[in-house]
């Protein structure tokens, strides 16, 4: 499974990518918010750190005619821009177009596993459930990734699966067992997995030990 961040923070992005932990990056609209910075600017210098990777930037138009407009822009800026379109009915109708002059698409917001069907159907590359926002409301976000890997197995479907909204390390071992091709999450999360008290201790205690032997 491969490991996306969710983040617009270049620091960031350098970390992970320097160790080689992230194969993509993925933003919304909440996560360039929070850098302060011109999206222009932001969405330039992820794509010349991920050079052989996607990044993957969403509209904000509402219709399918904006949504168009503005994701055939985002996808000039740079060959491996994914343009990320929420699942809402007239997103399906951009992804369509969109999809058919062979732009790649990400449909977003998933809360169903009849939306990711219908985004396929439309051309998306990727379909996004929401997972960690699914568990806010109460409801299970890792059974709709597995559910929809099932039905996508199933048809022969070949969309990718992105599970976004990821929030912790447990989420990302159990999206890896069932097989989604990517999950997407914040740096905090990677930082956890790659991150073990134990490992510290036992290498700290390496180092101790070292020291008795004679010089
Ligand atoms: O990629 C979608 C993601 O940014 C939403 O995550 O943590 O805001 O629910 P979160």
């Amino acid at each position: 499974m491969k490991i996306f961040l969710d983040s617009a923070n270049i620091n960031d992005i350098k970390k992970f990518y320097s160790m080689g932990a992230i194969s993509g990056v993925t933003t919304n609209p909440s996560i360039i918010s929070r850098e302060n910075r011109k999206f222009e600017d932001i969405l330039n210098d992820i794509t010349l750190i991920m050079v052989d990777g996607p990044v993957f930037a969403e509209v904000l138009a509402l219709d399918a005619d904006g949504m168009i407009e503005e994701g055939r822009a985002l996808a000039k800026k740079s060959p491996n821009i994914v343009v990320k379109i929420p699942a809402i009915p007239e997103g399906l109708k951009a992804v369509k177009t969109l999809a058919a002059e062979g732009i790649t698409v990400c449909v977003t917001v998933v809360y169903s596993a009849t939306q990711a069907i219908l985004a396929a159907n439309a051309g998306a590359s990727y379909v996004a459930p929401f997972v960690g926002r699914l568990d806010d409301i109460g409801e299970n976000g890792l059974n709709l990734a597995a559910d929809i890997r099932e039905i996508f197995d199933a048809q022969g479907i070949t969309t990718k699966i992105i599970a976004a909204s990821v929030r912790h390390p447990v989420h990302v071992t159990e999206l890896a067992r069932m097989g989604v091709d990517v999950a997407t999450m914040p740096g905090k999360v990677i930082d956890q997995m790659a991150t073990n008290p134990n490992t510290q201790r036992a290498v700290e205690g390496f180092l101790k030990d070292w020291e008795k032997v004679p010089k």
